[in-house]
């Protein structure tokens, strides 16, 4: 019920009164007292004002993060209509996956406030305070071969970087007069990190389980973990990871997991349907930021440099060599750099 008094305050944006949510919602004065508190204790700022009955306050919306706020702004057809929410939980990877194991559908969401035992890539650790950032895995159970699984991650990575233009507003650079937006550079760094401002924002852990004869997906698994508010790096990866906080202004955490979500299933739609990126390739391209600049690619057979021209529509990304020849990288066997830096 929490969930549908936030909704119903929140579309009215006036006073409604305890008798219209008791008769709204078929239940008694005290139990409408209770939800009232539970969502106070929450975070939520919602006046009680006698004869008049409450008013829900949404200035202080950025604090709220949790079951209620995001049920109650998802607009989505199945993504995230399953939710979990954890206010602390091992990895939300992990969980994904035994819910998977258990037949949860496609499209359920699992969030946390903190991971004590967060995973990143190459088995790397993915250090997850509570309180500051946003961790979660969508679950899925896509129609597509085996071969075709990493190309969600580029889904995902596409709905991440377009999420943040859409939410978060830039701050303003030190320079008052110049008003130069601190952010310019938000994007995706092929083939799924998203990047600000030379450092890495966000990470993607993506996992999937075949069937036993191997030639189908059982489900699969895309786990995102998004630096909002962070303060403080482990010692290796400073100069290498950046909060959005440190270029945007404060950023509603709900809100902007909400945004991920919507346009996630958007793309994910168009991307099932043609069983390829080709739809969503212009709009990857355009946020990519290596494209058109001077890469290097570390490939174990031998490093070689060339300009990057975006990714095909299997996600591969083109590669121009001096002799003016394409070269098809494959994301997982290679990394690829920049000549002056990390992007
Ligand atoms: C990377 O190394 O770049 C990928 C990091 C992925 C971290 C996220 S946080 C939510 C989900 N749960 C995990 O344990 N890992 C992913």
């Amino acid at each position: 019920m929490k969930t549908e008094i936030i909704t119903l305050l929140r579309e009215r944006g006036t006073y409604v009164s305890g008798q219209e949510l008791c008769e709204q919602f078929g239940v008694s004065r005290t139990a409408v007292w209770k939800a009232i508190e539970q969502l106070k204790k929450d975070g939520y700022v919602i006046e009680a004002v006698k004869n008049r009955g409450y008013l829900l306050r949404e200035e202080r919306e950025t604090a709220v993060f949790g079951r209620t706020e995001l049920e109650s702004r998802l607009s989505t057809n199945w993504a995230g209509k399953q939710l979990y929410y954890f206010d602390t939980i091992d990895s939300t990877n992990l969980k994904a996956k035994s819910l998977a194991e258990e037949g949860a559908p496609h499209g359920t969401l699992v969030v946390a406030d903190e991971q004590t035992a967060g995973r990143g890539r190459r088995g790397r650790a993915w250090i997850s305070p509570a309180g500051s950032n946003i961790y979660f895995t969508l679950l899925l159970r896509p129609q597509i071969a085996p071969d075709k699984a990493s190309m969600l991650t580029l889904v995902m990575a596409l709905a991440l970087s377009e999420g943040i233009r859409q939410v978060c507003v830039p701050q303003k650079g030190d320079d008052a007069a110049a008003q130069q937006p601190k952010s310019a550079a938000t994007g995706i760094k092929w083939p799924n990190d998203i990047v600000v401002d030379g450092r890495k924002a966000c990470g993607i852990l993506t996992e999937m389980s075949l069937s036993v004869e191997m030639d189908a997906i059982q489900y699969l698994v895309i786990g995102v973990g998004i630096n909002v508010a962070q303060q403080e790096f482990a010692e290796e990866l400073k100069g290498h990871a950046i909060a959005l906080e440190e270029v945007y202004e404060p950023i509603g955490r709900s809100s902007l997991l909400v945004a991920v979500m919507e346009n996630f299933e958007k793309y994910y739609e168009q991307f099932a349907e043609a069983q390829s990126l080709q739809p969503l390739q212009e709009a990857y391209n355009g946020l990519l930021l290596n494209k058109d600049r001077q890469v290097r690619v570390l490939d174990p057979k031998g490093e070689f440099d060339g300009i990057a021209r975006g990714i095909k529509e299997t996600g591969e990304l083109l590669v121009e060599l001096p002799d003016g020849s394409i070269r098809e990288i494959y994301a997982g066997e290679v990394s690829v750099r920049g000549i002056y830096g990390y992007v």
